[in-house]
């Protein structure tokens, strides 16, 4: 819903240092995020990832609702060697914000 999602574009302030998202997004110190919820992870052409999530995408990881909740309330606990150093996001609705206003962008 559209306050949601209003919520979300204000909490990925977080994010933004690091992940662009809309028109023309480029790859930053994180790979642009148009795309990426329901994608297999790892996928963004031009990115450099770390070998955590190459592995963990070889292993057919998908950014889903709930691995989206599990990697952002703990990145390096979801995925031990993370090169995204966030601290994460403890409040779930804070995610749910965020990963609505991510799913108004696509590919
Ligand atoms: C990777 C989301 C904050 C740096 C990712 C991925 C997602 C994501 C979904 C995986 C993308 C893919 O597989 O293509 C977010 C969200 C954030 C956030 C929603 C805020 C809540 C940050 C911050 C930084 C950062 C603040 C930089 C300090 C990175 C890096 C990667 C990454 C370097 C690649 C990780 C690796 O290869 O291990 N992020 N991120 N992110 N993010 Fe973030």
């Amino acid at each position: 819903d559209l306050a949601l999602i209003e919520a979300g574009e204000k909490a990925f302030k977080k994010c933004a240092a690091c992940h662009k998202v809309g028109d023309g997004a480029k790859n930053a110190t994180g790979p642009q995020l148009n795309g990426v919820v329901n994608r297999a992870a790892g996928t963004v052409d031009g990115f450099k990832y770390s070998k955590p999530l190459a592995e963990m995408a070889a292993a057919g990881l998908i950014w889903d609702d709930a691995s989206l909740h599990a990697f952002l309330e703990n990145p390096k606990g979801f995925m031990k060697g993370t090169k995204m150093t966030f601290a994460g996001l403890k409040k779930p609705e804070e995610r749910a914000a965020i990963i609505a206003y991510l799913a108004t962008f696509a590919e």
